[in-house]
């Protein structure tokens, strides 16, 4: 399944579809990756996410050449922030990957160096580098100042969310501004996993946990990355479109809010 993307104040110029689940593959590891990736695109995943900083971009490329149609998502990380340096960081990861649909600036930090940044990846944009562009960990203090100036917005913020974080304020700036949603660590890294609340619910659809967490991110409208390692847990991982949470059931996953961040948080920094 997928969703389109556009980025603010542009016409649909930039628009494009992104499939709304995709598999994340920070910490696995780069002798690991190819053949996790190829076990998940044989799964039937349209959507790969890496990033610079994860190290694996070369064998996530080795893994879709000659694949048609598989959607990658990659990650400018902030060592590489500057003008010029993100278009050389840019171009790298091209060689790795072979096509990037979706570069996201990985974190706000270095307020100084966000704007050229920025310019920088709209230029990659404009130049046909890549296909779209967006933000990841930017909090809507750093959207607003994006959008104060930038010519082309980001169509993407990429942050952590779960039943037990869910951002309400920041996600409804960006449905607002038109900007699409990632949720990173959906299965909050498998610390919440076990949650009876959760494992409750799955027994009412005869799913897992995961496959209960993963759902409420997309009825949410939220594109989702989940990451696994383990052929069974990829594949149940996508098993997620031949149901629907009922409302009754979405309200009790909205009371496990608690501000459960299992990862860094660069959307409250300066
Ligand atoms: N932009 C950012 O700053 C940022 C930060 C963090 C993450 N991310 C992205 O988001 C992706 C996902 O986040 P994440 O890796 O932090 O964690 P996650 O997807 O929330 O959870 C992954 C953990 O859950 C386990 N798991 C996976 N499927 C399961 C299932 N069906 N049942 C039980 N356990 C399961 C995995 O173990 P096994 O591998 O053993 O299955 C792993 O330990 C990352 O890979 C990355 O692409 C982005």
């Amino acid at each position: 399944m997928e969703r389109e993307l556009s980025h603010p104040k542009t016409t649909n110029k930039y628009s494009i579809k992104i499939p709304v689940l995709g598999l994340g593959v920070w910490g696995v590891p780069k002798n690991k990756t190819e053949k996790i990736v190829t076990t998940a695109i044989n799964q039937g995943y349209r959507h790969i996410d890496t990033a610079q900083i994860y190290g694996n971009e070369k064998e996530v490329g080795k893994a879709i050449k000659e694949k048609d149609g598989i959607f990658i998502t990659t990650k400018l990380w902030e060592s590489n922030f500057g003008y010029e340096k993100t278009i050389k960081a840019c171009e790298e990861s091209l060689s790795k990957l072979n096509k990037i649909d979706l570069f996201l600036m990985h974190s706000p930090h270095g307020p100084e160096i966000r704007k050229e940044t920025w310019e920088a990846m709209q230029y990659l944009l404009k130049n046909k580098y890549v296909k779209a562009i967006g933000v990841s960990n930017f909090g809507i203090h750093h959207i607003k100042e994006i959008l104060l100036w930038a010519e082309i917005g980001p169509c993407m913020n990429q942050i952590e969310l779960s039943p037990f974080l869910q951002r309400r304020e920041l996600s409804n700036f960006c449905k607002e501004e038109g900007i699409a949603t990632t949720a990173y660590s959906p299965l909050t890294h498998g610390i919440r996993i076990h949650d009876e609340r959760l494992m409750e619910i799955g027994k009412i659809y005869r799913k897992s946990a995961a496959q209960i967490l993963i759902k409420w991110s997309l009825q949410k409208d939220n594109v989702v990355i989940p990451k696994s390692t383990n052929k069974e847990r990829i594949k149940e991982n996508i098993e997620v479109f031949d149901f629907t949470i009922e409302q009754k059931h979405m309200k009790i996953l909205d009371a496990l809010e608690e501000g459960f961040a299992t990862c860094w948080d660069p959307t409250i920094d300066p």
